[in-house]
């Protein structure tokens, strides 16, 4: 039996359903990531798993325990990393750490504080109030929140990069990777693509309550890996007419036209055709390249929308 099963659960607020007949498996060991836009159910998900919320139907098991039912087995079962970092600004950092201790009744917390605060390289903040911490730092700590259980299974992380610059990223990416190392299994949600492709060895493509694909990152870029994206720069800007031919190809996916680029998406048997009804166009070629599939299109691909929002 796999660690989480979830079956068919659907989520509503009012009219809005959150999350739609979403089943999915993790079994231990396993880093997985569910991957979606703003909105998509990420949170909401994981809220029900951890037994924040309850489903308004379907069904979730950890460890063959029900989060809505047995909580304090569940909670004990899996390590919480949440969106907003739940710390206490005008305690210290330890004391932070030895009050989440205590909630959880960790024998010889003291011991388990002072490692967890090695762990996350927090040993000269340690006394220092949480309300001081920088935000890589506020981070950090609210990792170590999650991780402070010695013997959870699972670790669920909620975006635990936003808003981090590029060196704490790579800073959390090394501690997701070393949760992985230890042998728990870990769940994430990003809505950034390459976290999912660098970290997770299945991704789980979330998009309006809903699962639209899944499968390992290669897998998912396979799925398209007919496909090509070539892009033109020109002197002047493409005719109508050459985007209307460029779209009635057979193979031709997408043709998309911004001022003086153009951006075409084809089966890549259509390149030859491409090229030449580029070339009979007779516009000047400042630039062009060709690209290969990422996560972001096969999100396209699903979904008919960006993964990331414009200016992100
Ligand atoms: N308590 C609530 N009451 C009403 N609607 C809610 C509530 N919580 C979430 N929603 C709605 O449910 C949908 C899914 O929200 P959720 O927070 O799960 O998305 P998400 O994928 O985590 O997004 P983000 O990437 O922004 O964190 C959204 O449309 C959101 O507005
Ligand atoms: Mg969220």
């Amino acid at each position: 039996m796999s660690f989480v099963q979830i079956e068919s659960l659907t989520k509503k607020f009012g009219d809005l359903t959150a999350v739609n007949d979403v089943s999915f498996e993790i079994e231990k060991g396993e880093t997985v990531g569910l991957l979606g836009p703003n909105g998509a159910g990420k949170s909401t998900t994981i809220d029900i798993i951890v037994g924040l919320r309850k489903p308004t139907s379907g069904r979730v098991l950890v460890d063959g325990f029900e989060p809505s039912k047995n909580g304090l087995e569940v909670r004990r079962a899996i390590g919480y990393v949440p969106q907003r970092a739940a710390i206490f600004e005008d305690l210290s950092v330890r004391e932070n750490l030895s009050l989440a201790a205590e909630m959880y009744g960790i024998p010889r917390f003291k011991h388990r504080v002072a490692e967890i605060i090695k762990e996350f390289e927090l040993e000269e903040k340690a006394d220092k109030l949480a309300g001081t911490l920088s935000g890589g730092q506020k981070s950090r700590l609210n990792f170590a929140l999650g991780c402070i259980i010695a013997d959870s299974q699972l670790i669920i992380l909620d975006e635990p990069t936003v808003g981090l610059d590029h060196r704490r990223r790579m800073e959390a990416w090394g501690f997701v990777r070393r949760l992985h190392g230890s042998g728990k299994a870990v769940l994430l949600t990003t809505h950034y693509m390459e976290e999912a492709d660098a970290l997770c060895s299945r991704i789980l493509l979330m998009d309006r309550g809903k699962i639209v694909a899944q499968g390992s990152p290669q897998q998912l870029k396979s799925t398209l890996s007919d496909e090509l994206v070539v892009e033109y720069t020109f002197a002047e800007m493409p005719s109508e007419e050459l985007v209307q031919k460029l779209t009635a190809l057979p193979d031709v996916v997408g043709v998309n036209r911004d001022d003086l680029s153009l951006k075409v998406t084809l089966k890549s048997g259509a390149l030859p055709q491409v090229r030449q009804l580029v070339h009979e166009s007779k516009l000047l070629i400042r630039s062009s390249s060709e690209k290969r599939v990422t996560l972001d299109d096969v999100f396209r691909h699903y979904t008919g929308s960006e993964l990331r929002e414009k200016g992100e």
